[in-house]
């Protein structure tokens, strides 16, 4: 990594340079950098912000055409991942996942996808007219957390299908737990398939050697990082980064101006070009404090007898291969709380968390968490008052069900809504997903499974999110295909 060359931000540069030029805006977006924005909005968010939303002008280079600031300002990106080619990503990782998928499978081929997938890959899937088979994912029973696919049933599930055209693995989970992606990825290519891999939650790995290795370390094809997810950058910035040369990138490229906005935020765009520069000048660093606070947490935590905390001690070698220390997962079960319970004690606390779950909650602990925020938690989770758990019988996350029809096909049906206790042996029309950690448990086409069913309810009954179930009163429906 040539360290001078990181040390510039030639966007940001760029676009300082044009504000000081102070042109008469004639041009979108709407506010004119400022000039006719609401008051409200300017007291809101102060003057300096509407100047660098600006728009592809003279100079400011093309997302979609990349030619010139932009254009190196993602070279210097694919240069401190290590990668031949990184794009930034202003409409999340999700475009980058339907990219992925979109330039790899035509209508019709087969993808291998992980069971432990987001639900943005049904929708990449959906779009492409592909025809997924899924593998399914470990689940873990001691903290109620699906992991990761292991080789061997990914092996097994390859060889079943030859004539699959790519694999989409994804790793780590949102709770930071890695499978083994070396060997995943060793064997998608024995198979001459492409190697996808949805790394959103791995964006941070390269800058701190107690990460887990990313992907791209072990010649992925194509990577996507969702940064906003665990970098200091804005919401929906996101990079894909291309790996080896049987990438088409110009398809690549064609997709991306198909799938994301006309109109990129310069705001965005700035800020992954100056995060990036500070991820090479201070990462290592920067996550040094972040990981030992994590440290600090973890001990502490350790101590308490009423919670667990994920650790290195979880990793066996198959489904968890490395744990991403900033990801603080705690175990609530011992005090009669469900996670979604305790979300809500920790809120009247002042503290917000990443998520909760049946029986976690998880809390990132990265660039900016001090101390002093840690002894807040440690404190709330020291004077919780042990009650008598509601959660009642559990039941583990559903395995993938039989795809009766592409989910493409299934998607361009009409659908009807089934009520839930009717809804076992009916097809999905629908992606279903309890949110977060987003992870799907029905794709359209996909045969609705009594395992499934009990899950939606179960999860529903103690607080829980379930995105593409419709809960009218007490009735929960799931829409299925009409046929
Ligand atoms: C594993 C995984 N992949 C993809 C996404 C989508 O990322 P984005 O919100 O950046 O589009 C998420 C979001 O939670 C995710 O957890």
């Amino acid at each position: 990594m040539d360290i001078v060359k990181q040390g510039k931000a030639p966007l940001y540069d760029a676009i300082k340079k044009y504000i000081k030029r102070d042109m008469i805006p004639f041009h979108m977006p709407g506010h004119l950098q400022g000039r006719g924005v609401p008051l409200y909005l300017k007291k809101l968010f102060g003057r300096e912000i509407f100047k660098f939303d600006l728009t592809e002008i003279p100079g400011l280079d093309y997302l979609h055409y990349a030619r010139g600031v932009i254009k190196e300002a993602e070279e210097l990106a694919a240069e401190l991942y290590g990668v031949r080619k990184t794009y930034f990503l202003i409409n999340g990782a999700t475009a980058g996942i339907h990219t992925m998928i979109l330039a790899t499978c035509k209508k019709g081929d087969k993808i291998i996808i992980g069971g432990n997938a987001h639900r943005s890959v049904i929708g990449g899937i959906i779009e492409s007219g592909a025809n997924p088979v899924f593998v399914n994912s470990e689940f873990n029973k001691e903290f109620g957390i699906i992991t990761n696919v292991t080789p061997d049933v990914l092996e097994k599930t390859i060889r079943k299908n030859l004539d699959a055209k790519a694999v989409l693995i994804t790793t780590p989970n949102y709770y930071g737990i890695q499978g083994d992606i070396k060997r995943m990825i060793d064997i998608i290519h024995k198979y001459h398939m492409y190697a996808l891999i949805d790394e959103s939650h791995g964006a941070h790995f390269p800058f701190h050697p107690s990460f887990p290795e990313s992907a791209i370390a072990y010649g992925a094809d194509m990577v996507v990082q969702s940064a906003h997810k665990t970098l200091p950058t804005l919401t929906q910035t996101a990079l894909l980064h291309i790996v080896t040369d049987r990438v088409n990138t110009d398809m690549v490229e064609q997709l991306l101006a198909m799938v994301e906005s006309s109109s990129p935020s310069y705001i965005f765009m700035v800020a992954l070009d100056v995060v990036r520069r500070e991820m090479a000048l201070n990462g290592r660093s920067l996550w040094e404090k972040a990981i030992e606070t994590a440290d600090y947490a973890r001990k502490e935590i350790k101590n308490m007898n009423n919670f667990k905390v994920i650790d290195k001690s979880v990793i066996n070698g198959k489904d968890i291969y490395a744990v991403d220390p900033i990801k603080l997962i705690i175990n609530v079960q011992r005090t009669g709380f469900s996670g979604f319970e305790f979300e809500d004690y920790l809120n009247k606390h002042h503290i917000e968390i990443e998520l909760s779950d049946l029986q976690n909650i998880l809390l990132f602990v990265i660039i900016g968490t001090v101390k002093k925020d840690i002894d807040i938690l440690l404190d709330a989770l020291k004077t919780v008052k042990i009650k008598e758990s509601k959660i009642g019988k559990t039941v583990p996350f559903p395995k993938a069900g039989e795809q009766i029809y592409s989910p493409e096909e299934a998607f361009n049906m009409d659908y009807k809504l089934s009520l839930i206790d009717k809804a076992v042996g009916k097809v999905s029309w629908g992606i279903v997903a309890p949110y977060p950690p987003g992870v799907f448990i029905l794709a359209p086409g996909m045969r609705i499974s009594e395992e499934t069913v009990d899950f939606i309810r179960m999860v529903q009954r103690n607080g829980g999110m379930v995105q593409g179930a419709v809960v009218q009163g007490k009735n929960i429906y799931i829409r299925v295909v009409k046929n």
